[in-house]
């Protein structure tokens, strides 16, 4: 989602003439976009502003975003008192008018403070430009905020509440993405499947960009297990663009925790969403976010969570510390779990996770495999791409005039190693042979 809204306020800036620079030396403004999920992502900020204040040139106008910003717009201006503006995440919309006030104000008093961090009446989706297309993929925001506070969770405060965009605006967007060149669209939300804005929710809407011409690959991300609707599992199975993989965050495999979580579900309700979709697409890859040590978590709950994981068998997995975020309710909790006792769960539970990403990915050694190169590698000739599971695939072309002949295409590639977060392959056969061909026709 920051990926996304960094992009978007690049966007938002264009007409004002700003471009985006390599470095922020070079910047006359210095927008930190921010995370507040966690204590470490937050503290970052700090001394990220720190650094630039060391090196910034005279002039640098220096703003913060996102939902540190949000949250801690008057601790930041205390803090860093050479910040310039603070916007939180509902008022990107504002920046030209914002960054202007906050020169016209240096100019006047040589110091700005600009604070926006409203929940405007007016969606900034209505008022910014066309997104910028870089590349065959694309993000496209459908919903955002969320309504369940989870008791560990800041995200109902700093993004506010649920809010689904119109099912005809998001299909323009996506339309004029595909008309730019984009082949796979990964809708985002914070709460991504409890989406309202057409009557069949995230199903209807799915089903609708399936019929748009040019779309291969349809992703979404991030998802609440409550909102698995038995439609959207049976989409799973209906459309193929919808690709093979699945981020369906548990957090915990105990149902105590998962109650004091407020999560609202228990493991059996994830458990049994996880074989209707397997029902529906067998290939499906599943992914899951994890906390160690939420307040109360005893060993017996922890060890619940492992043998769900062996249960599952994930591709992949995000896991972290439990963090005390402040006024969430387990912020409160008085079981609050020793800081060795989180390390040593984290270890194991990032130890089995990594063991079942790898088993998976050494699954695909020798198939043949669609992948969407969508960057450049490090190494000549290289190019980086996904599977439809989401696995970095790298592969080196014979020359450097295929790389780039196959950059931004989905191309069947042959696995030839799995290494547990990439995988290593060869043009498959067919596409080698049509390569040299066409090599040798040109020379
Ligand atoms: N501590 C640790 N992890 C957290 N997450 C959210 N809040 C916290 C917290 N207070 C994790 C959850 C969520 C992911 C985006 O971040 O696992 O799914
Ligand atoms: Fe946070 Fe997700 Fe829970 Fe909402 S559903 S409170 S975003 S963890």
């Amino acid at each position: 989602m920051n990926v996304y809204d960094s992009a978007r306020m690049a966007d938002v800036m264009a007409p004002e003439g700003y471009v985006s620079t390599e470095t922020a030396d070079d910047a006359d403004l210095v927008i930190l976009n921010t995370c507040h999920i966690r204590e470490k992502a937050a503290e970052k900020v700090y001394s990220e502003l720190g650094r630039l204040r060391d090196s910034e040139e005279d002039g640098t106008m220096i703003a913060v975003a996102g939902c540190v910003a949000q949250a801690e717009g008057d601790e930041i201006m205390r803090r860093a008192p050479y910040v310039d503006l603070v916007v939180g995440p509902q008022s990107y919309h504002r920046l030209p008018k914002l960054v202007a006030g906050a020169v016209a104000e240096r100019d006047r008093s040589g110091r700005s403070r600009v604070i926006d961090t409203d929940f405007p009446a007016e969606s900034k989706f209505d008022f910014m430009p066309a997104a910028q297309v870089s590349g065959p993929s694309a993000f496209l925001t459908i919903q955002e905020g969320c309504d369940k506070f989870c008791a560990f969770c800041v995200v109902p405060y700093t993004r506010g509440a649920e809010f689904s965009r119109p099912v005809d605006a998001v299909l323009n967007e996506a339309q004029q993405l595909v008309s730019d060149g984009v082949i796979e669209i990964t809708l985002l939300g914070q709460n991504v499947n409890a989406y309202h804005g057409d009557d069949d929710g995230l199903a209807g809407l799915i089903r609708k960009l399936s019929v748009i011409n040019g779309l291969e690959r349809i992703r979404y991300t991030t998802s609440h297990p409550r909102d698995m609707t038995p439609d959207l599992i049976a989409v799973h199975g209906e459309v193929p663009q919808l690709m093979p993989y699945l981020h369906l965050p548990i957090q915990s495999g105990s149902d105590s925790i998962l109650a004091r979580m407020n999560r609202k579900h228990g493991a059996d309700d994830y458990l049994k969403t996880i074989d209707a979709l397997r029902a529906v697409r067998p290939d499906i890859a599943l992914s899951s976010d994890f906390i160690v040590g939420h307040p109360g978590e005893t060993d017996a709950d922890f060890d619940a969570t492992m043998a769900l994981i062996k249960n599952v068998e994930y591709a992949q997995a995000y896991s972290f510390k439990y963090s005390k975020r402040p006024g969430t309710p387990a912020s409160d909790m008085d079981d609050q779990i020793p800081e060795e006792v989180k390390s040593d769960r984290l270890a194991a539970l990032q130890a089995l996770l990594n063991e079942q990403q790898l088993a998976f990915n050494k699954q695909t050694i020798g198939a043949a495999i669609p992948v969407l190169f969508e960057r450049r590698g490090k190494l000549p000739n290289q190019i980086a791409g996904r599977s439809p599971c989401m696995q970095a695939v790298h592969v080196t072309c014979p020359t450097e005039e295929a790389a780039d002949r196959y950059f931004g295409k989905t191309v069947p590639i042959h696995i030839t190693d799995a290494f547990a977060n990439s995988l290593t392959g060869t043009l498959d056969d067919g596409v080698a042979a049509e390569s040299t061909q066409r090599e040798s026709a040109r020379a």
